[in-house]
């Protein structure tokens, strides 16, 4: 099946590509939608229905979206669905604004959460969610991924997602375990 994966995000699309093996992913760039979606919802759902949905009238095709976060327990869940917009900047000023949130804070525990929702022209709609557990690091650890992955040391890895391979990271990820639960549906 040929799929638009609503998201100017590179690496989010790479993973994607890399667990959705047996259909065709395309990018939003590549089905012709170059626009930017307002992420005005409150939960990680709401969210990527809402991207999926912009994507799917737009481009006439079935839509995928993603929307997902880092949810820090001595920050009430912060950043949450703020995760890309936490400092106004970069992902490296926002491992650098968690760093200094979290000072010398001992309880460091935290989860990765993914929605996903797949939105079809005829209106079917499928969704599913994601969870990893970890704690968040006094320093980066690793080069690989993006956003906090080298912060992020995966209860079920041992490493950070940065330290962990492609395979081994979607293997536990928020965003693969959401989409292995999608798969099921379809
Ligand atoms: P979204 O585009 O609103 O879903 O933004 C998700 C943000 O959460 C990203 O910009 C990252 O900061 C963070 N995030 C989501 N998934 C991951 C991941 O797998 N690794 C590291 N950071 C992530």
């Amino acid at each position: 099946m040929k799929i638009v994966v609503a998201t100017g995000n590179a690496h989010k699309l790479k993973e994607i590509r890399e667990i959705l093996t047996e259909h065709e992913i395309l990018s939003a760039h590549e089905a012709g939608f170059f626009g930017d979606v307002e992420e005005t919802g409150e939960t990680f759902l709401a969210n990527a229905l809402l991207k999926a949905h912009a994507v799917c009238n737009l481009t006439g095709l079935p839509a995928l979206a993603d929307d997902s976060g880092l949810c820090v327990d001595a920050l009430g869940g912060a950043p949450g669905v703020y995760s890309a917009r936490f400092s106004g900047g970069g992902d490296a000023a926002n491992r650098a604004l968690l760093l200094r949130k979290l000072g010398n804070t001992e309880n460091r525990r935290a989860h990765f959460t993914c929605a996903m929702a797949l939105v079809f022209p005829d209106g079917r709609m499928f969704t599913a969610e994601g969870r990893t557990e970890g704690t968040i690091l006094f320093e980066e650890r690793g080069s690989g991924g993006f956003g906090y992955d080298s912060l992020f040391l995966s209860d079920e890895l041992g490493v950070t997602f940065a330290e962990a391979t492609e395979a081994q990271k979607n293997a536990v990820s928020h965003r693969g375990r959401a989409l292995a639960a999608l798969r099921e549906q379809l």
